[in-house]
């Protein structure tokens, strides 16, 4: 059985009154209600303690959007795992597309991270996904089978703690386009069977898949549907705490019906 999940990534929005004002909103229509489903939320780094502070009479998650693998040092502008887990973080993006894309990381870099932040105990969410380029170019499995290894491929089955993978077309990503269903399972199903070859069959049963790109309260209903979508990172429409709140409601009863 997998526990759904879905975490809001906030990328580069929110000041520390802005989040305290969003994480009452989301609060104000959650609390009390029956969710069942894990609600993550990932503000930038300077809202990380306010969001800790908002939260702790929940058991939300928080998760930080990016970390770098070294301890401490001389690393201008970057932050470690242990930063935030000391802060309360719980999980860490890693290898988001914007990271890829904009920052040049490399398959080889998220390697290294995804080694650190297990080491410190920390679950990361690693992101793989293609562009459309790619896509059009009938090479979507490839590419994303190619990042799976860069992030993952370092770690023995035995040694290796819980992490969570996320699939997020770059295509989708922020453009309104959300990948359909089936595009979606198909590519999740192929991360699901890379899982069973390169670690175990219990491996690949118990991690979470994930799904991103212009998840919306309107569509994360028919993704949940699908078997190998154990649920959603959340980018705009996570900044609305009417919207996120809906998505979790949605997200959660979807998976509920659908016995997961
Ligand atoms: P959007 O939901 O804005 O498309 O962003 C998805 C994403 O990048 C989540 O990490």
């Amino acid at each position: 059985m997998r526990v759904p999940l879905i975490a809001g990534n906030w990328k580069m929005h929110m000041t520390r009154p802005e989040a305290r004002e969003l994480v009452r909103g989301i609060k104000s229509r959650l609390m009390g209600k029956e969710i069942r489903a894990q609600v993550g939320l990932a503000p930038p780094f300077t809202a990380l303690e306010t969001v800790a502070n908002e939260i702790a009479d929940t058991n939300w998650i928080l998760v930080g959007q990016n970390a770098f693998w070294e301890e401490k040092g001389a690393f201008t502008g970057e932050i470690s795992f242990g930063m935030l887990a000391e802060v309360g973080c719980k999980m860490v993006i890693l290898g988001h597309s914007e990271r890829r894309h904009i920052f040049g990381e490399s398959d080889q870099w998220v390697g290294k991270k995804v080694q650190a932040c297990l080491q410190w105990g920390l679950v990361p969410i690693v992101c793989v996904g293609e562009t459309l380029d790619e896509r059009e170019s009938g090479l979507t499995l490839k590419v994303v089978e190619r990042q799976l290894e860069g992030a993952l491929g370092g770690l023995e089955e035995n040694a290796a703690g819980e992490f969570v993978i996320a699939y997020e077309p770059v295509w989708a990503i922020g453009t309104g386009r959300t990948a359909t269903p089936e595009q979606a399972q198909e590519v999740q199903a192929m991360v699901r069977d890379w899982l069973r070859r390169r670690f175990s069959p219990m491996r690949a049963s118990r991690t979470r898949i994930l799904y991103g790109g212009s998840v919306k309260p309107e569509n994360i209903r028919e993704l949940m549907e699908c078997p190998d979508i154990d649920g959603a990172l959340v980018g705009g429409a996570s900044l609305d705490a009417l919207g996120f709140a809906k998505i979790v409601e949605e997200g959660d009863r979807a998976a509920r019906e659908g016995g997961k």
